[in-house]
């Protein structure tokens, strides 16, 4: 425990906490007449770079790090632009099982031998409705996206061969691809400032690579939404190039399953990874999933030699706890939520059309853009930190007044936000903010 409670915040304002008892405050009106919402009160750094749930001040009544403990808010105090965040936020039933299911094991009451067959709680027919979920035959759990992509190539591969990725890549693919010992070609992006992907690249990769091997690539991935830019690639056509020469599609799908519809089978994707804890409403702890074809099932899930009803790469069983069952509890709220996906897209498109219209704001990647996931850059924020004397830091800082949080501290010349389930009031106040930063301070310095 760590000794908090809702009465110390009287006005939560956050999403999850949003009901008719706690009325939401009209945050814009308030901005507007430039009283700006109180910062939390037990913070006594007004103004200063510090923590938005409170200062750090070590709790002698608790023992060691649990002193150091804060209690966490974001959700139900701030607005969070932090794009890495914003698709893991748990709705209220997740939160419930959560707790429900929060001791170690917690999935091994009725172990069956091995947690994918488990029917009590029923992850074996949930992860049948995952399959269908992304028109694939079948489905299990991984502790991560990037464990689903290594399980992948350590099993399809042999150390030595060579695989195709996108530029727009995430870190850990490089990292998965580095420890199965594989190596990378990579498709080019276009380069400033939309860093696009172009599907056509796979298919001169894949003519380069067999040139140079004799053989085509042992696979080919594809970031399907980028962590950078937000570029959404066309995965149809990476598949269906991939099908013709024979390159089995790996399609990781970390920031667009769980926001949006996928078709494994339209798409031709022979594996798709996902992040549950990053686009299917997912916490307390990580997790993936892994969804394949049926025609790779018993190469990728093979058992063991000793333990016959133990997957080898899965180490038998994966997550054995509370985000295997958050996942479960979220699912229904998922489902519903890819069928608004395009309202989404609007939101993200008008909120950056709005931004650049504050002048010396630009949005990198594709434009019209079609994801949540944004990268602007910002002169107008960095000059002047050149003047601040907070430097960098006061962006921050005065966002964080604002009751906003998410952004990098420090960083002005790039902003990257999402803007993934946060109400149009919201947005209108985020922008407001900004245009009230940029007013005040640009006069000042
Ligand atoms: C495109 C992409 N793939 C994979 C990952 C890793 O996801 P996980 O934390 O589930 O391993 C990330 C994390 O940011 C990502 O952006």
């Amino acid at each position: 425990m760590t000794g908090w409670s809702l009465q110390d915040d009287p006005e939560p304002s956050g999403k999850n906490f949003r009901s008719p008892l706690h009325p939401r405050r009209p945050e814009r009106v308030v901005a507007k007449n430039g009283a700006i919402p109180p910062i939390d009160p037990r913070t006594k750094e007004q103004g200063r770079y510090a923590h938005p749930e409170g200062p750090k001040r070590p709790r002698p009544d608790r023992e060691g790090a649990l002193g150091m403990i804060r209690p966490r808010m974001r959700e139900e105090l701030y607005i969070n632009l932090n794009p890495l965040q914003r698709g893991g936020v748990v709705p209220a039933e997740g939160r419930k099982t959560a707790v429900a299911y929060i001791d170690g094991y917690s999935t091994c009451d009725y172990c069956p031998g091995t947690l994918h067959l488990m029917k009590k709680p029923p992850i074996q027919d949930f992860l049948k409705e995952v399959a269908e979920f992304l028109n694939m035959d079948t489905a299990t759990l991984t502790q991560g996206c990037r464990e689903a992509k290594l399980i992948i190539m350590r099993s399809l591969t042999t150390p030595g061969q060579t695989i195709l990725v996108d530029s727009n890549k995430h870190y850990t693919t490089q990292l998965a691809a580095e420890l199965a010992g594989l190596e990378i070609v990579e498709i080019p992006n276009s380069g400033y400032p939309r860093f696009r992907i172009d599907p056509d690249g796979y298919l001169e990769a894949i003519g380069k690579v067999k040139k140079e091997t004799g053989k085509p690539p042992a696979l080919a991935l594809l970031t399907h939404v980028d962590w950078l830019y937000g570029n959404l690639v066309d995965a149809a056509r990476v598949g269906g190039i991939c099908r013709e020469h024979d390159v089995p599609f790996l399609l990781n799908t970390a920031y667009s399953s769980g926001r949006m519809s996928i078709d494994g089978k339209r798409v031709h994707a022979d594996f798709i990874t996902c992040s549950g804890h990053k686009s299917w409403a997912t916490g307390g702890g990580t997790m993936g999933i892994l969804a394949m074809q049926s025609e790779w099932e018993k190469k990728v899930l093979k058992p063991s030699r000793h333990h016959e009803l133990k997957p080898l790469e899965l180490l038998g069983c994966t997550t054995r706890g509370t985000s295997a069952l958050t996942l479960m509890a979220s699912f229904p709220t998922v489902k519903q939520r890819v069928k608004i996906w395009r309202e989404e897209v609007e939101k993200a498109r008008r909120f950056s059309s709005q931004i650049e219209s504050l002048g010396a704001v630009r949005q990198l990647g594709e434009k019209p853009h079609c994801h949540d996931l944004l990268r602007f850059e910002t002169p107008v924020l960095h000059r002047i930190a050149q003047k601040h004397k907070r430097r960098g830091y006061y962006l921050y800082e005065e966002l964080r007044k604002r009751k906003i949080v998410g952004t990098k501290p420090g960083r002005t010349k790039r902003l990257d936000l999402s803007t993934y389930q946060l109400t149009k009031e919201q947005l209108n106040y985020v922008l407001d903010s900004f245009k009230d930063i940029v007013d005040k301070l640009s006069i000042r310095n």
